[in-house]
């Protein structure tokens, strides 16, 4: 198969940040009639994995798909084109494609006109393009993160001449409006709100593979959500690397709160944010948080290190002190907030003594819960070259302390909620038990009660009965059977 290598990726190139004005376009890219007749009874499937920005890049292939008449298919090996959406952030997020990509091997020999793709963050790297490049011969579609819409081209390529085809562009990228999308879930969204980053975290691989900030204009945002809410979602994530440096990037600046409280205006049920950076926090967000009922109170706020020097070479430009501040504040205005982190453990040359600091701010604060990572060296970053001494077993060793003190204070701070009353909004149905459903509280704590599909979808106050570390379980009290059944008797 011959190999049509439009643009292949470039981390250096990808670095550049020039001042140049963001482009704000529509999307453009428009089926040809052969892919229409091609797509007539075909399946896709999309495999993603990674971050929420990577699920809402999913959302708008599947869009895509379904607009040339594509069905949706769960298995791969059934499908007549398959992407697998991939992420960079660590090493076992890369590992573990080799293995799902080889699943395809053979349905890629008895359908020969399968078109396997992989997209995503880890195609915006040279080395990882590369070894599948080589190893991968039946991976005929390879593209990035910047030209998701250039997807039907591309599949033409792949269609017409039977080429394989990569396309990967490194550079600070553009906002692109009215791209399709079909979003997985019916009541709760994901909304970008900024694309991209430029804080150079110096582990962080994020900005090479995302390009530079760009955020969207607010009545594009709040538009979106506007018909979010007339569909009936009930629930909107704004999502952006890092959504307190939101508008940063505007000839005219606007800040975050401004964005947040015209989002919680539109009166959808609930508003949450994600992520958050220390650097860029401004303390009115914690007022717009606790002045609207609708915005929930809950706040991720990667750490990283509780030690100053280590957060200094990590280039996060806060120290351990304006963090312990920042929670103060925030506890200050919305005192039942549900405080969640990122902590890294084990980078380069971390010492016993700058461990412990970590630990000892995580008591200090006390977190509802935490996602902790051992550090894994990004090819390209400033960190990946920084000489480190520590041995493995170490990092291992303090992960797992610092796992189990962080399972401890999500088990304390479940446990306090037995006994209250709560809200939740329902979304799935347990896949074993039909008559269990589950959905999340306005904290974010995930929540489990008996009921059946009715009720998907809706928002009910449930009393939460017991708890375990990361979850809790309840039962629903303004549920119409139940009270007309009281009223019965
Ligand atoms: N190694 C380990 N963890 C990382 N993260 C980002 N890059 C790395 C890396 N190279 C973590 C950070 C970030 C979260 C999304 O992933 O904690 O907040
Ligand atoms: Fe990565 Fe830091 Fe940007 Fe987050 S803020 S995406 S950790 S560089």
């Amino acid at each position: 198969m011959k190999t049509d290598a439009k643009s292949l990726p470039n981390l250096k190139e990808a670095a550049n940040r020039t001042k140049s004005p963001i482009q704000i376009t529509s999307a453009k890219s428009k089926p040809s009639d052969a892919l229409k007749s091609w797509a007539k009874g075909r399946k896709y499937c999309i495999y993603t994995y990674g971050c929420q920005a990577n699920v809402r890049d999913s959302e708008y292939l599947r869009g895509y798909f379904e607009n040339i008449g594509l069905t949706e298919t769960e298995e791969g090996t059934e499908a007549d084109i398959t992407i697998f959406n991939t992420c960079a952030i660590r090493e076992n997020a890369e590992t573990k494609i080799y293995g799902e990509l080889g699943r395809m091997k053979q349905p890629s020999q008895n359908n020969p006109d399968m078109i396997v793709g992989i997209c995503g963050c880890m195609m915006q790297e040279e080395k990882p393009l590369n070894f599948i490049r080589e190893h991968f011969p039946y991976v005929n579609l390879i593209f990035g993160t910047h030209n998701i819409d250039d997807i039907y081209p591309l599949m033409n390529e792949i269609i017409e001449r039977k080429n394989r085809v990569i396309s990967v562009k490194s550079i600070e990228g553009d906002v692109i409006e009215d791209m399709p999308s079909k979003r997985f879930e019916k009541y709760k969204a994901f909304v970008n709100i900024m694309y991209g980053c430029d804080k150079f975290c110096t582990y962080c691989i994020v900005p090479y593979t995302r390009g530079k900030q760009r955020s969207r204009k607010v009545e594009d945002i709040v538009k979106e959500v506007e018909e979010l809410k007339a569909k009936g979602y009930k629930e909107v994530t704004l999502l952006g690397q890092n959504v307190n440096a939101y508008g940063k990037d505007f000839e005219s600046p606007i800040t975050f709160d401004v964005l947040l409280e015209k989002v919680a205006q539109t009166g959808i049920d609930r508003v949450r944010f994600m992520t958050s950076h220390p650097f860029d926090f401004q303390e009115r967000v914690f007022e717009v948080m606790g002045n609207y009922s609708n915005i929930m109170p809950a706040l991720h706020l990667p750490l990283q290190s509780g030690s100053s020097e280590m957060l200094k070479k990590m280039n996060r430009r806060y120290d351990r002190n304006i963090y312990l501040d920042l929670v103060q504040k925030l506890r200050k205005h919305v005192p039942d907030v549900n405080l969640t982190t990122d902590i890294i453990v084990g980078f380069p040359n971390e010492t016993e003594e700058q461990f412990e600091e970590t630990l000892s701010l995580v008591r200090e604060v006390v977190y509802d819960s935490a996602f902790t990572f051992i550090f894994s060296p990004r090819p390209g970053t400033p960190a990946a070259r920084m000489k480190d001494e520590t041995p493995a077993e170490v990092k291992k060793a303090r992960f797992l302390r610092l796992k189990e003190l962080i399972d401890e204070q999500a088990t304390y701070t479940a446990s306090k909620f037995v006994g209250q009353i709560v809200e939740v909004l329902f979304d799935t149905v347990s896949k074993k038990d039909k008559t269990k459903i589950s959905g999340y509280e306005r904290h974010g704590r995930l929540v489990h009660v008996d009921g059946d599909e009715s009720l998907i979808g809706q928002i009910k106050k449930v009393k939460i009965t017991s708890s375990r570390t990361y979850s809790l379980m309840g039962e629903i009290i303004d549920d119409w059977r139940r009270s007309s059944k009281s009223w019965s008797n």
